[in-house]
């Protein structure tokens, strides 16, 4: 119903550059507002935007080929992790795109210098008034408003110049609403147990090592130690190799002194370390006590408490809202996560395993968003990079804990009722972790699992989701799920109670936010095993979960389910199952097989 073409052959004389208008635009990409946003006005004309524009990888099979051959502990190159150069070879855009992309971006009169390009060349960054984007992608962008209050400048549709729809895969901000919420659901104040009480009469029988009765109350870094088998390691402080990182957005700051308090309490040979602090494109790192962030203190403290003293980086990475929506406010609205991954790609050595605690419904992110995003973190895998993110919080619903408020249908204008998978936990190229509880461990409820929509289930999967979906009696949640998607979580770790420090007190916290750092612990303690005797450092380890024998060595979680959506859920079943995977690590059954 477009009549573009006819439009421009209308109009050409009007306009100072006849280039512009050659340009027959079609449409790229439509995609409903997810619910709770809505219209609330006209951006200022001279609303700034950093256009992100991601070009077409023709030779991302050959990047996943490698991934796959290097990840998996069966193939001859296995732990033979690629350089920079050779991935960045591997995922950039044919010349042709390349052209096509300055030849569109000059005939609206962008200045070649004013482009910056990834180190890949696969990602155009281009900063512009809103005019000009909507001129250029044939579109009108709106202030949005959330119905929590956030607002951001976007719009459900943009077109490209015909000949570039098959050279870019993805062009935002534009229709990309992702708010990339930190999955932790409850803060409550610690002085509600007496852990006195507790240690005195509860009775643990585990047939495991002893636990604490109080990590039954109140999990602290030792808890994780005792559960997970790690009690004793000492990480060689020696080597520069294992290197553990956090990521952190939404303003979430980590705080210095909460973290010597923390350490303190719970890593008393930590006392006095620190990390080291990366801002991202002006990530703040805010110390001013009453500015710290639940999310990030949770985060930093049990990744690089566990860790300790392996070398720890948190990156803090900028560009969010408060965003004050006038009319001629011109500030930019930036799609942070992309940032973060241009920003770490483009680095020779990133940490090897990285922990992000961040996450959305996957039907909230635009499917071609999800996807480059997605081959970011195989590029990430293939350079050897360990990646663990949060299974979500809303068990089979949508991440939000409130089932008063919970959403289950579709975003397509079709409101069907559904599961919802987690993004980006359903891509298959990152480590997915699920939620346990109590001692001994069992399901928690919130833990997300399930099926992803976007993305297929990947053949290290085969077997074992074949042999889950046996266990799902016949016509069982029909609709729901998708058989056919890539399964998470991969594994799970305790997510509740957690003893974090914030604000100069102790709070408990619960959420798959403290299973990511958690398992992103483990991964690192056993890096530090694998170097120290000469092998390589895991890299994306999925692959190699999946091996029986590597998978077997998990504590099994056969307890608990994950309801939401009005469903009790899937159920925790012998092997994996999609609440909590293959269960939770044992590091010295890991470290035996994995660093003999
Ligand atoms: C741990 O707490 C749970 C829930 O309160 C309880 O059912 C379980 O018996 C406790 N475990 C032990 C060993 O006391
Ligand atoms: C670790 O890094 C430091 C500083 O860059 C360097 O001096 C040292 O030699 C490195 N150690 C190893 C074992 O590579
Ligand atoms: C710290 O932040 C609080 C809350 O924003 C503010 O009221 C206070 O003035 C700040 N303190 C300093 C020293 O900047
Ligand atoms: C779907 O839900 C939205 C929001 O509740 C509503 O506005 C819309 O009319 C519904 N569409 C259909 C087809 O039911
Ligand atoms: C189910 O997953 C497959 C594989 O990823 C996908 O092609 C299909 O569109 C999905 N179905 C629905 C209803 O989302
Ligand atoms: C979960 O287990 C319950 C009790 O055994 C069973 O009734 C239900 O069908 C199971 N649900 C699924 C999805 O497997
Ligand atoms: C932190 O708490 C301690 C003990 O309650 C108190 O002495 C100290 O002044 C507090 N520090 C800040 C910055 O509030």
């Amino acid at each position: 119903m477009r009549l573009l073409p006819l439009i421009a052959f209308f109009v050409p004389f009007t306009f100072a550059d006849p280039n512009t208008k050659r340009w027959v635009h079609r449409v790229k990409e439509t995609f409903d507002a997810p619910r709770g946003w809505t219209k609330h006005s006209l951006p200022s004309p001279n609303h700034m935007i950093e256009l992100q524009i991601g070009l077409r990888q023709p030779n991302f099979h050959i990047l996943e080929q490698h991934l796959w051959e290097v990840s998996d502990p069966d193939h001859p190159r296995y732990g033979q992790h690629l350089f920079k150069d050779e991935v960045d070879a591997l995922v950039a855009p044919d010349d042709e795109g390349l052209e096509l992309v300055h030849e569109w971006l000059s005939s609206y009169g962008v200045d070649k210098n004013d482009i910056t390009r990834s180190s890949a060349q696969d990602w155009v960054r281009v900063t512009l008034p809103l005019q000009l984007v909507e001129e250029m992608l044939d579109t009108s962008y709106h202030v949005w408003q959330h119905t929590d209050g956030d607002y951001l400048v976007r719009t459900t549709h943009y077109s490209l110049p015909e000949p570039l729809l098959d050279h870019i895969d993805v062009v935002q901000p534009t229709t990309l609403f992702g708010r990339w919420k930190g999955m932790k659901s409850t803060v409550l104040d610690f002085e509600d147990f007496d852990l006195g009480n507790v240690a005195n009469t509860a009775k643990f029988d585990s047939e495991a090592d002893f636990v604490d009765p109080t990590c039954n109350i109140s999990i602290t870094v030792s808890c994780l130690k005792q559960l997970y088998n790690a009690i004793g390691y000492v990480p060689s402080d020696c080597n520069n190799y294992s290197t553990i990182g956090v990521t952190a957005y939404l303003e979430q700051y980590a705080n210095e002194a909460d973290l010597q308090l923390f350490y303190h309490d719970q890593v008393p040979e930590a006392v006095g370390s620190t990390f080291d602090f990366i801002s991202v494109k002006g990530g703040l790192n805010d110390q001013n006590i009453s500015l710290a962030g639940v999310e990030a203190n949770l985060d930093v403290q049990f990744a690089f408490g566990l860790a300790f003293p392996i070398p720890r980086t948190f990156y803090s990475t900028a560009g969010r809202p408060p965003f004050i929506p006038d009319a001629t406010s011109t500030e930019n609205t930036n799609e942070p996560y992309n940032d973060w991954l241009d920003f770490v790609l483009s680095h020779p050595d990133p940490p090897r395993v990285i922990s992000t605690s961040y996450g959305e419904a996957e039907q909230t992110v635009p499917e071609s968003y999800a996807r480059r995003a997605c081959q970011g973190f195989a590029q990430l895998g293939a350079r050897g990079v360990t990646m663990t993110f949060p299974s979500g919080d809303g068990g089979v619903g949508d991440g939000n804990p409130d089932p008063a408020t919970q959403q289950c249908q579709t975003n397509d204008g079709q409101n069907r009722t559904q599961f919802m998978p987690s993004f980006p936990a359903g891509c298959p190229y990152v480590t997915a972790i699920g939620a346990t509880v109590n001692v001994p461990e069992i399901a928690v409820d919130f833990s997300g699992g399930g099926f992803s929509n976007y993305f297929p289930r990947p053949s290290y999967q085969d077997a074992v989701i074949e042999a889950y979906l046996k266990t799902i009696p016949e016509g069982t949640y029909e609709g729901l799920f998708n058989r056919s998607g890539r399964g998470f979580p991969d594994i799970a770790a305790q997510g509740s109670r957690f003893r974090v420090w914030y604000q100069n007190t102790s709070i408990s916290v619960s959420g798959t936010s403290a299973s990511s750092p958690t398992a992103a612990g483990i991964f690192a303690l056993l890096n530090d095993a694998r170097l120290s005797k000469g092998l390589p450092t895991l890299g994306f380890v999925n692959p190699l979960l999946y091996k029986g024998k590597v998978s077997a060595t998990f504590n099994d979680i056969t307890v608990g389910n994950n309801p939401g959506c009005g469903t009790p859920g899937f159920n925790a079943t012998k092997g994996w199952d999609p609440i909590t995977g293959f269960g939770t690590p044992n590091f010295g059954r890991l470290k035996e097989l994995l660093a003999p």
